[in-house]
């Protein structure tokens, strides 16, 4: 199946099953903004808890705090994000559409990608066992032309991006002969910078009403409240302070589902070290995130990492992880070693000394930082691509199956009387009670048996318990396998023990310290 189709796939699954809804439906939608569902929430819920306790719970040196969204209108100065936090626009004249410069540039580049891989995968199908893909690249005279082209056009976009330079990146559209999706012209307007933090009005008018944002990042919530953590909690650097919080984007391309909106939540951690020592702390937080990552079992090569070679000026290393979601390799998580630059901003804009007195060095300075930055939402997004499975089984069936990590799944454990009558359904809600208080599960008494086993699988469920008439005699059950359908006959007595066993997040923390 095409990627787009399975994409397309995953999002009405996401609808159908109560995992995202668009938001404010019943008025049309609101672009770019979603709802959790029922089964969303809980599996949202369970990724911030992977991700909370993998920095908080394992990590005695990481602190968590929940810091307010609106903050003073200064901090967004002091961050840079009042002047520089823009995206690069322009307007298709006839059809009135606007883009992001650098999406349309972005697009232009990978179709040339695309053209490349049509000619390499049509020469594998003609020279079969014989074909060499390295020599076909290194010497394809078609090939060659396409790379020179996308090299030359990635090197003058480059340039612009750092040089804030609008107007080569409208000559470059220009040259490339980039038209509009929808009207097909090339008659484009000038290039404009637009501010993407979303502003409102704290307090009434007739007091001098204060323009505050809402936060387009959390992570000036952890620089603000530095000093307020490492005194009271009497921190010692090296340490950590994490926050899971919403985060607002004015995004001009919101497309992809939730993989970019306009309210979406992260995940973030600022690890503040002596300078001098960052480099090293970088490459442990990368190598500490990408197993967080893996621990989940996709499978290590659907991840990649993407270094930068253009820095940010305040960052002296950066990469991104990106997963191979069905369009293509996007970033999940970026970790950035961004020197003191907050600090010290902060200091500056705030009047305030915002510094560290070391013990052991017997002196004063401005921690740098580490931040690892995931957004909760792609993450999401992540694991459902990482799951979605339609099979064809032996009876030539097909099931729809969610091959969600076991912690992670929104809904345990179901628990299927046989039949609705004789005692059986009496017995089941019996097994509820006693589990309910450390597994969410749900009771399911509808349809066949075939049919629920269908429903659990699409939500994800790993475990699915029927209770029939022998369950009555011997207090025995069936437990069934979400991934390999096995059932086997257990005791209702070791339920507890065979699924806790399976569904703690211990397993997954362990590979972290692997
Ligand atoms: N404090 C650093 C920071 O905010 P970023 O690369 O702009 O860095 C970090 O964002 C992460 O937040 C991204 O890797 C992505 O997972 C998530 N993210 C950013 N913009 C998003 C959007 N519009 N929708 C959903 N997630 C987004």
């Amino acid at each position: 199946m095409a990627q787009e189709d399975v994409f397309k796939k995953l999002v009405s699954h996401c609808k159908e099953y109560g995992f995202v809804f668009p938001s404010s439906e019943i008025y049309d939608g609101l672009g770019a903004v979603y709802d959790y569902g029922q089964m969303g929430v809980e599996l949202k819920n369970n990724i911030k808890k992977y991700w909370w306790d993998s920095m908080v719970l394992l990590n005695d040196n990481v602190v968590g705090i929940d810091s307010a969204i609106f903050m003073h209108p200064t901090i967004w100065k002091a961050s840079g994000h009042v002047d520089a936090f823009n995206d690069p626009l322009i307007d298709n004249k006839d059809s009135k559409k606007r883009y992001r410069a650098d999406v349309l540039i972005e697009d232009y580049l990978a179709k040339i990608d695309e053209k490349v891989n049509k000619e390499v995968d049509k020469a594998a199908k003609r020279f079969k066992e014989a074909f060499d893909e390295e020599q076909f690249r290194a010497t394809n005279p078609r090939v060659l032309e396409y790379e020179a082209k996308k090299n030359d056009v990635h090197t003058r976009f480059a340039n612009a991006l750092n040089n804030s330079d609008l107007e080569e990146l409208r000559q470059i559209i220009i040259d490339c002969e980039i038209v509009c999706p929808i009207s097909g012209t090339k008659n484009w307007t000038e290039v404009r910078q637009f501010n993407l933090m979303f502003a409102t009005d704290m307090g009434s008018t007739a007091d001098g009403a204060m323009k505050v944002y809402l936060r387009p990042e959390t992570a000036q919530g952890i620089f603000v409240n530095f000093l307020n953590v490492q005194k009271t909690g009497r921190m010692k650097i090296p340490f950590g302070i994490a926050q899971i919080g919403k985060a607002f984007r004015n995004e001009i391309v919101a497309r992809q589902f939730i993989f970019r909106m306009r309210e979406f939540e992260q995940m973030e951690m600022q690890f503040f070290v002596r300078p001098g020592e960052e480099l090293e702390w970088f490459k442990k937080w990368k190598d500490t995130r990408v197993k967080w990552h893996k621990a989940l079992g996709f499978g290590d090569k659907k991840y990649r990492f993407h270094d930068h070679e253009k820095l940010a000026h305040y960052a002296n290393a950066a990469t991104d992880i990106e997963f191979e979601m069905p369009f293509g390799f996007k970033e999940v998580e970026g970790i950035h070693s961004r020197t003191d630059f907050d600090l010290s901003s902060h200091e500056k804009f705030s009047g305030k000394k915002i510094q560290y007195f070391d013990p052991e060095l017997g002196k004063s300075y401005v921690p740098y930082v580490i931040e690892t930055s995931i957004g909760v939402d792609r993450m999401f997004l992540t694991v459902m691509a990482g799951s979605y499975c339609e099979e064809t089984l032996e009876n030539g069936e097909t099931r729809v199956v969610l091959r969600l990590p076991v912690a992670l799944a929104p809904v345990k454990l179901a628990v299927m009387p046989l039949t609705k009558k004789d005692g059986l359904p009496e017995k089941a809600q019996e097994i509820i009670d006693n589990l309910k208080f450390d597994f969410k599960c749900q009771y399911d008494e509808k349809d066949s048996i075939g049919k629920r086993y269908r429903r659990q699988d699409a939500i994800g469920t790993p475990f699915c318990v029927t209770v029939d008439h022998q369950s009555l005699e011997d207090n025995t059950v069936t437990i069934r396998h979400r991934d390999t359908m096995e059932q086997e006959r257990v005791a209702i007595a070791d339920l507890n023990k065979i699924i806790a066993d399976k569904v703690s997040m211990k397993s997954l923390f362990k590979q972290l310290g692997e």
